[in-house]
């Protein structure tokens, strides 16, 4: 945030530079758009004005020049805030310049589509805290028949294959064929595991770009068809500070979509079925857009009328920095508080890794898209905020990295299934055979 202002007070001072300038016309108007909250309008052809010049001279030749080719690739003009402050400048900015935000470490809602009708104080039906459960049935014994599936081996080499692609910015052909391959590494697993359960994979396109979200619904006969559905998610895609470089996002949010796969494969492996109410796994496009895809689906699942019971979601789960005590991060803000208090009495009873409250900041993540539209959503990540990876969104975002570590991510496996078994049911009649107890 402290980036942010200098590089909004960075913008305004140029604005007055070259608009005080006689000879040329101005570059960069500030303008307030009637009613509050006022906006920086920046436009298309910025990339030539020389506002850029302190940000692309800090940058080598090469990336300064793809840079600029960049802003003026993507110039459709998009709304972003960059916080819930109402007296908050909102940027409108081309598509292209977010490059210029991630630059800055500066987090941000793209909010251009947002629609005033769908917005949660309209459907403010956040689920009351007696619609969770008071009491937790299962624990780390009763639910071993699951867990037992959890591999490391299969985690590890769904992650190294995830992350060998050269990104997956949503905007790319890589994002592309990320989503591809993880789409039909989720058939797969479902033809091979357990071909007879109620799976489908939906995938959701988006409006103007091509990586689309997996939206993987699971419902058992059991299951009554108007019961709300219980979701989960992550985010697939990743991004380097410069959209065009490499970006392994092994742990953002590689990390996530690991944890969601490998819950997939030993629900099915374990011959597991929803019984009391329909799962739904989300894998968002473009949570690095300013939480584009989880907005879109948000706000389609609203128009829809869609009906969810819970939300929880999961960004960077795979970090332990050193010295710390690992743990889970439980975040507080942007949150459902029915529904974080819930899963901080669950957490207990299948994890032994202590849980820590932290506070993530605005447009941390997809929750938040959720809660804007009066959806109950909750937020795990990988243990304390300030101690979470300092490598995203660069090259060196790997599995490699001695900090990272699979263990961990398989703690989130199980409060994952954890949280489904409890919200959802288990429905022990499986077709397979196959009886848990
Ligand atoms: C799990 O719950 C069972 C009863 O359902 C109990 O017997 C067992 O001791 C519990 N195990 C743990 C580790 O809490
Ligand atoms: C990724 O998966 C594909 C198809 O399953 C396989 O052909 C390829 O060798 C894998 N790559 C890595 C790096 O694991
Ligand atoms: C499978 O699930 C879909 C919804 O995802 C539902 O429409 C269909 O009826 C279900 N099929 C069976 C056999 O339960």
């Amino acid at each position: 945030m402290v980036l942010m202002s200098k590089l909004v007070a960075t913008l305004a001072t140029l604005t007055v530079a070259v608009t005080a300038a006689p000879a040329s016309p101005p570059q960069v108007a500030l303008t307030l758009a009637p009613p509050a909250p006022p906006h920086l309008v920046i436009p298309p052809n910025f990339p030539r004005s020389p506002l850029l010049e302190p940000i692309l001279s800090q940058l080598d030749p090469d990336h300064a020049s793809q840079l600029t080719h960049h802003l003026t690739r993507y110039s459709d003009l998009r709304t972003l805030r960059l916080s819930d402050d109402p007296l908050a400048l909102d940027l409108v900015l081309p598509e292209g310049a977010k490059a210029l935000l991630r630059l800055q470490q500066t987090r941000f809602i793209d909010t251009t589509d947002d629609d005033w009708d769908l917005l949660a104080h309209n459907h403010n039906d956040d689920e009351p805290p007696s619609s969770y459960p008071d009491t937790v049935t299962h624990n780390a014994t009763s639910l071993a028949p699951l867990f037992n599936h959890i591999h490391l081996g299969e985690m590890h080499h769904f992650l190294a294959n995830l992350t060998s692609f050269f990104n997956r910015y949503y905007r790319s052909q890589y994002g592309l064929q990320s989503q591809q391959f993880l789409q039909a590494h989720i058939e797969h697993l479902h033809a091979t595991l357990n071909p007879r359960a109620n799976l489908t994979i939906v995938p959701f396109a988006h409006s103007t770009w091509s990586q689309r979200t997996l939206i993987v619904r699971w419902t058992s006969p059991s299951v009554p068809p108007s019961a709300p559905a219980v979701l989960i998610s992550a985010h697939q895609d990743s991004t380097n500070r410069l959209p065009f470089l490499r970006a392994p996002g092994a742990d953002d949010d590689g990390s996530g979509t690991t944890a969601l796969v490998a819950t997939l494969a030993a629900l099915l492996r374990g011959g597991w079925r929803p019984r009391t109410h329909p799962v739904e796994v989300h894998l968002f496009s473009a949570e690095e857009g300013g939480l584009l895809g989880s907005g879109e689906v948000a706000r389609a699942y609203r128009r829809e009328g869609r009906k969810v019971r819970a939300m929880y979601h999961m960004d960077v789960v795979g970090f332990v920095r050193r010295s710390t005590t690992p743990s889970i991060g439980l975040i507080t803000d942007g949150v459902s508080r029915a529904l974080t208090a819930y899963l901080s009495r669950l957490i207990p009873h299948v994890s032994a890794l202590p849980v820590v409250e932290t506070e993530c900041g605005y447009a941390c993540s997809d929750h938040g898209s959720f809660t804007r539209v009066g959806y109950p959503s909750a937020c795990l990540s990988e243990g304390r905020f300030e101690d979470s990876n300092p490598h995203m969104h660069t090259t060196q975002d790997t599995m490699d990295l001695a900090e990272f570590s699979l263990e961990h991510v398989r703690e989130f496996v199980k409060v994952a299934i954890g949280y489904l078994v409890e919200l959802a049911g288990w429905d022990e009649g499986d077709e397979l055979g196959v009886r848990v107890v």
